[in-house]
């Protein structure tokens, strides 16, 4: 694994020496700068992963070093830690109105050190990943109303079947990797749909067997899309399998009950109670009632008794009706904007 970098800032010729080789023998590399100048000079060329700074320098001491780094966007998120001289109230105050994520105050004990750095920077990982997991669902959410914008009039649908299919999904008791596996499934389960034109999405009259055999083929094309990215593999059982129905009736594979894996006959169940009450093209949306009573009627015949069950479940509580209600004040399409 990479070395970790640290940005050691201390005008004490003698601690920062101490500090640089603690810290080196505890595995980080370790760049030291006598004031915050030499710092900022310092990160013009290398990143560091956090930052520990004393207060009272020369030529620029450690808050007006603290708010130069949080100017700058790539800076802004690495943990700065404060020395405080003992008993100096007033830097540990400033330093916490300034956000500082951490201060050590001196003489520093070497094993508060160690551990507050490693605090730090496991905080800081967790948080990037959570972004970057949050950054890439955004992603996939775009790409994947896109695509369901060109055959629906009633928007959310992508939201909607991936907020019921893990409200199912949790009932079941499914696992945290699985429920993701859920929710990226759920999101992309008509990605294939991006290649089926938009004059047989939007057709008016009925479809005819050329038509059909384009629109069957989606799952696949799906599958084909996802199956180099590492990160969505897991998705593929969804994407591959909604279409598939309880009775054998489904496509591509024609697979019956528990053949079917089980996050494609969740979404299954998710996809056409949304599918039945929103306008398309060809029909008009049916109340959420009539909905949820087709739902229950195709029980083992369309869709796996045991889905339908936590479905009829969750109806009763209300928090299908809740899941609705919530998506339907997001504002439509240049409702408020120009
Ligand atoms: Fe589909």
């Amino acid at each position: 694994m990479k070395r970790k970098m640290l940005l050691l800032v201390e005008d004490n010729l003698v601690l920062r020496g101490a500090l640089k080789e603690l810290l080196s023998m505890e595995g980080f590399s370790v760049f030291a700068a006598s004031n915050g100048l030499e710092a900022l000079s310092i990160m013009e060329v290398v990143l560091p992963d956090l930052i520990i700074s004393d207060i009272s320098m020369p030529k620029m001491n450690g808050e007006e070093f603290f708010k130069m780094v949080r100017k700058r966007s790539e800076w802004i998120a690495i943990p700065f830690i404060f020395l405080t001289a003992h008993g100096d109230d007033e830097a540990i105050l400033m330093g916490r109105s300034l956000g500082a994520e951490d201060y050590l105050v001196k003489p520093i004990n070497q094993d508060a050190l160690i551990t507050t750095v490693n605090a730090r920077l496991k905080r800081a990982q967790e948080l990037q990943i959570v972004q970057l997991q949050e950054a890439y669902e955004s992603s996939l959410m775009m790409l994947a109303n896109a695509i369901e914008s060109r055959d629906r009039y009633t928007r959310g649908h992508v939201e909607r079947v991936r907020d019921y299919s893990l409200m199912i999904g949790e009932q079941f008791g499914l696992e945290k990797a699985q429920l993701q596996n859920l929710r990226f499934g759920a999101i992309l389960h008509d990605i294939g749909k991006i290649y089926v034109e938009e004059s047989i999405l939007r057709k008016e009259t009925s479809l005819n067997e050329q038509d059909w055999e384009v629109i069957r083929n989606h799952p696949l094309v799906g599958v084909d899309m996802l199956k180099d990215i590492p990160y969505l593999v897991s998705t593929i059982p969804v994407v591959r399998s909604h279409h598939e129905r309880w009775d054998g009736s489904g496509y591509p594979d024609g697979l019956k009950g528990e053949e079917i894996p089980l996050l494609a006959r969740i979404v299954a169940v998710a996809d056409v109670f949304d599918a039945i009450t929103s306008d398309r093209v060809y029909k008009k949306a049916r109340p959420l009632k009539a909905a949820y009573q087709e739902i229950l009627d195709q029980a083992s015949i369309l869709f796996d008794p045991e889905v339908v069950k936590i479905f009829e479940m969750l109806w009763k509580k209300g928090d299908i009706q809740k899941i609705v209600e919530m998506l339907e004040t997001i504002p439509k399409k240049g409702e408020n904007s120009l």
